[in-house]
C-alpha cells in the first residue's frame, strides 16, 4: 500500500455551502489559485448543478487551475452529473464526485427508498459518470451511521461499477476515533475488490473530532482525506486540512505517511480564505491560530529561548509564519525582557535590568500585555529617574 496521502480540499464547496454570503467567482478563484499553491491534490470547485452562479466559477476554476485536479459535486443523478461533466470538459483534468446516502435513516426518510435501489441508482450514477471521465468519486453519505454490511456492499458496487475513489463520510460528525477506525477496518477486511479504488474520508466536526477520525483512518488504511482550510463547513465544519497536514508531517517519523501539501503556504491561505469568507479563526485554534505560536509563561519564554523545541513541536516558519511571539505580561521573566530589547538594539549596558524589570512587572499587573513601545517608555522613564 502507497504511503501517500491525497488531500482532497472542500473548502469552495462543503466550506462555501456554509456561509453566510456566497464567494464571488474572482473570490473562488482567488481560493483555487492559493490551494493549488499549498499543494492540494484535488480541488472541490462546487456544486454545478446547484446555481448558473456554481457552475461558471466551476467553470472558470476548471480552466485556470493546472496543477491540481478540479472535481465537481453532483448528487446520484443523471442532470447533476451532465451540469458537473459540461462545467468541467474545460479542465485538463477533472473528476466527477457523485453521492447518495446509505444510512438507515436517510435511505428511509429522505430518499423514501429500499436498499436495493440506493444501491442501483448509486451504480446506474456512476456509470453515467463515466462517460465524462475514467476519475470518478463515489461518496456513501451518513456511511459513519450505516450498517457495516450495507456498507460493504455498496462500496463493491460502487467499486465494480467504475468509482476510482470511493468516499466514507462521517456525515453527521458522529463516530469516535475508535468506531471510524473499526468501520475502515472492516471495508479493508471484507470488500473483496477494495484495492481496485482509494478509500478517502470526509469527516464533520459537530463533536470536535473531525481530525481524530480522518487521522485514524489513514492509520487503517484510507489514502485520501477531504478537508477545508480553517476547518470551515456545514454545522461545526469538516476536518481542517492544516492540522491534518501538520500532524502528518510533523509526526511522519511515527505514521510514515506523506502528502503533498508546501506546509509553509498554511499561513497565508488560511488569512486568505479567513477575510475572504468573513470568518475569523480563534486565537487558539491549532497551527493557524493568533496564538498558536505565541508564549506566555516566563518559564516556557525562558525555554525556547534556550531551545526552540522545549515548547514549539513544529516550527513557525515550517507553516509560513516568520518567527513565535513572546507576550511580555506579569509571567514573563527577565531573561525574555533582555532578549526582547536586544531585538530592539539595546546593550545591557543602556539599562539596569533589576531596576527595568521592576518597573515592567508593576506596568504589567496594571497593564496585561505589555508591548514593545511600553517597554521603550519604561526604559525612558528609568534613565530620567535621578
Ligand atoms: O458530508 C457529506 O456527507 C458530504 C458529501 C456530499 C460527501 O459533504
Ligand atoms: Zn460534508
Amino acid at each position: 500500500m502507497s504511503n501517500q496521502v491525497k488531500i482532497f480540499d472542500t473548502t469552495l464547496r462543503d466550506g462555501e455551502q456554509a456561509l453566510a454570503a456566497s464567494l464571488s467567482m474572482k473570490e473562488k478563484l482567488q481560493i483555487a489559485f492559493a490551494l493549488e499553491r499549498l499543494g492540494v491534490d484535488i480541488i472541490e470547485a462546487g456544486f454545478p448543478v446547484s446555481s448558473p452562479g456554481d457552475f461558471q466559477s466551476v467553470r472558470s476554476i476548471a480552466r485556470e487551475i493546472k496543477n491540481a485536479t478540479v472535481c465537481g459535486l453532483s448528487r446520484a443523478l443523471e442532470k447533476d452529473i451532465d451540469a458537473c461533466g459540461e462545467a468541467m470538459s474545460v479542465a485538463e483534468q477533472f473528476r466527477i464526485h457523485t453521492f447518495i446516502a446509505t444510512s438507515d435513516i436517510h435511505v428511509a426518510s429522505k430518499l423514501r427508498k429500499s436498499q436495493d435501489e440506493v444501491v442501483e441508482m448509486a451504480v446506474k450514477a456512476i456509470k453515467h459518470a463515466g462517460r465524462y471521465t475514467d476519475d470518478i468519486e463515489f461518496s456513501c453519505e451518513d456511511a459513519g451511521r450505516t450498517p457495516i454490511d450495507y456498507l460493504c456492499r455498496m462500496v463493491e458496487s460502487a467499486i465494480n461499477a467504475g468509482a476510482t475513489t470511493v468516499n466514507i463520510p462521517d456525515t453527521v460528525g458522529y463516530t469516535t476515533p475508535t468506531e471510524f477506525g473499526g468501520i475502515i477496518q472492516s471495508l479493508f477486511n471484507r470488500v473483496p475488490n477494495i484495492d481496485k479504488a482509494i478509500i478517502s474520508v470526509h469527516c464533520h466536526n459537530d463533536l470536535g473530532l473531525a481530525v481524530a477520525n480522518s487521522l485514524v483512518a489513514v492509520e487503517y488504511g484510507a489514502r485520501q482525506i477531504e478537508c477545508t482550510i480553517n476547518g470551515i463547513g456545514e454545522r461545526a465544519g469538516n476536518c481542517s486540512l492544516e492540522e491534518i497536514a501538520m500532524i502528518l508531517q510533523t509526526r511522519q517519523a511515527m505514521l510514515g505517511l506523506n502528502t503533498n501539501i508546501r506546509s509553509q503556504e498554511i499561513s497565508r491561505t488560511s488569512k486568505l480564505v479567513s477575510q475572504l469568507c468573513n470568518m475569523p479563526v480563534q486565537a487558539n485554534k491549532a497551527i493557524v491560530g493568533a496564538n498558536a505560536f505565541s508564549h506566555s509563561s516566563g518559564i516556557h519564554q525562558d525555554g525556547v529561548l534556550k531551545a526552540q523545541n522545549t515548547y514549539e513541536i513544529m516550527t513557525p516558519e515550517s507553516v509560513g509564519i516568520n518567527k513565535n511571539n513572546l507576550n511580555l505580561t506579569s509571567r514573563s521573566g527577565r531573561h525574555v525582557i533582555k532578549h526582547r530589547l536586544e531585538e530592539l538594539g539595546y546593550k545591557t549596558q543602556d539599562y539596569d535590568l533589576d531596576t527595568l524589570y521592576a518597573s515592567f512587572v508593576k506596568l504589567a499587573d496594571k497593564k496585561g500585555q505589555v508591548f514593545d513601545y511600553d517597554l521603550e517608555a519604561l526604559l525612558f522613564f528609568d534613565k530620567q529617574k535621578p
